[in-house]
């Protein structure tokens, strides 16, 4: 097995990692290797395969529509998928607008520029953005600027423009000091908000990449309280969140938060399809709608409002909305096998929300280039089970249809491996 001589394969250093596996396919939890071995996607192949893969009624649908309409330019014509699927994403998310792109960055994006504009366009000159330490918000310019700086971002940090950075109060089972980081934080946030804000950016409830850093509601809504006093727009960051990932249909509705701005992709779809979209409330949408041409949001994607992703999003809704109780009561399924991991001394600030659950690996450095997750991660593709661990942090994130055997399976392989790895 060699490396391809044509591709370019993402975040991946050829120089120290091992060549990838070779899919030939893929049904529910379980890819099927080209040598036939089996693996459970513990991590929903980057978080975006929501129900499982190859899921027949999403197949199905894409099928139907690519028979009907594959692709339209987005201006000038619209058409039955995006106009329903904008219909009910509005009504589930309680904002009324929504703004098509390709991905989770794009996304976010044009949150930001919609803030941004949006300002603009009343007269004023807020010129400030808040955003959070550890946050990954994408890996385009604006997205990676709103990012916490890091070794995603380092090679561009000259070209980002700086944002107010505050301190994210994450916690875990048995953290004693949450409370008084949350303090810490908010004062942060008072202080930043001397400053004419134009908008803050969270991810809410679990900042994803950071090493599924996970904040109390609560925090969040002292967040937005104080976002509100001060006028600064909300944008929640829902990319990885969105979709039932934290017990809800979306993380802001667990958390009680009502964002001015929503970013959503991987899960939309039901992880079949690239599509990002932005869910805007009509205040904003409003702000854009005047004679003068300037006002206009001069943004769009040639792919906008594919209406194969459309008919995906569509069905996927479908699925969730008919079992809700899958991604509601996920949580219940997670704490059992994490309180017998939690026995176990190198397994440290244990946390859980919804689908998601994460630990770290009590082994020194908390960087993302930490090897001993990839020591663990050799042990587990051994055991069957594709885990793809940030620096130290291992987190469990599977697809909703994962059965009780394959997530005992999965944990069953961590034990050992975390035993394997105990000194
Ligand atoms: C919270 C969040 N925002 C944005 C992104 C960027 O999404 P994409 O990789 O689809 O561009 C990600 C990706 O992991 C994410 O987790």
């Amino acid at each position: 097995m060699s490396w391809h001589p044509h591709l370019w394969h993402p975040t991946t250093q050829v120089a120290t990692s091992p060549v990838p596996l070779q899919v030939a396919r893929a049904r529910g939890c379980v890819l099927e290797l080209q040598d036939g071995r089996q693996l459970i996607d513990a991590i929903s192949s980057w978080w975006v395969t929501l129900h499982g893969h190859a899921e027949p009624s999403i197949a199905a649908a894409i099928g139907r529509q690519a028979l009907q309409l594959e692709q339209v330019i987005f201006a000038n014509f619209s058409h039955q998928p995006a106009e329903q699927l904008a219909t009910r994403l509005a009504a589930l998310s309680g904002l009324e607008r929504l703004f098509f792109s390709d991905n989770g960055s794009t996304a976010v994006e044009v949150a930001l520029k919609i803030a941004w504009q949006w300002w603009r366009n009343q007269g004023s000159d807020r010129r400030q953005l808040i955003a959070f330490e550890g946050a990954y918000h994408g890996d385009t310019f604006g997205a990676m600027a709103v990012g916490d700086r890091s070794v995603f971002s380092a090679p561009f940090h000259d070209l980002l423009f700086d944002v107010a950075r505050i301190s994210w109060p994450h916690t875990h089972w048995g953290d004693a000091t949450v409370e008084e980081r949350e303090a810490h934080a908010l004062q942060q946030l008072e202080q930043a908000f001397a400053v004419p804000t134009a908008a803050v950016i969270l991810e809410p409830l679990i900042q994803g990449a950071a090493g599924m850093h996970m904040v109390r509601p609560s925090f969040l809504r002292a967040v937005e309280e104080r976002a509100q006093a001060h006028g600064a727009l909300l944008i929640a960051d829902e990319v990885m969140t969105g979709f039932g990932r934290t017990g809800a249909l979306f993380g802001c509705q667990r958390a009680g938060l009502k964002p001015d701005l929503m970013a959503l992709s991987k899960g939309l779809t039901g992880g079949f399809l690239p599509m990002g979209v932005t869910m805007a409330s009509e205040r904003l949408y409003r702000g854009f709608i005047s004679e003068t041409p300037e006002q206009t949001f001069f943004h769009g994607h040639s792919f906008t409002a594919n209406p194969l992703g459309c008919a995906a999003a569509l069905a996927s809704l479908d699925l969730l909305q008919h079992d809700p109780v899958r991604y509601q009561q996920f949580n219940t399924r997670h704490i059992p096998l994490l309180e017998e991991l939690a026995q176990q001394p190198l397994v440290k600030r244990i946390r859980c929300q919804g689908t998601v659950a994460a630990f770290e690996l009590d082994a020194g450095s908390t960087s993302y280039l930490n090897p001993i997750g990839k020591q663990l991660q050799r042990h587990c593709l051994d055991h069957g089970v594709y885990l793809r661990p940030l620096g130290n942090v291992v987190y469990l994130l599977p697809p909703l249809s994962i059965s009780d055997t394959q997530l005992e399976q999965c944990y069953a392989a961590i034990r050992s491996g975390v035993e394997a790895l105990s000194p």
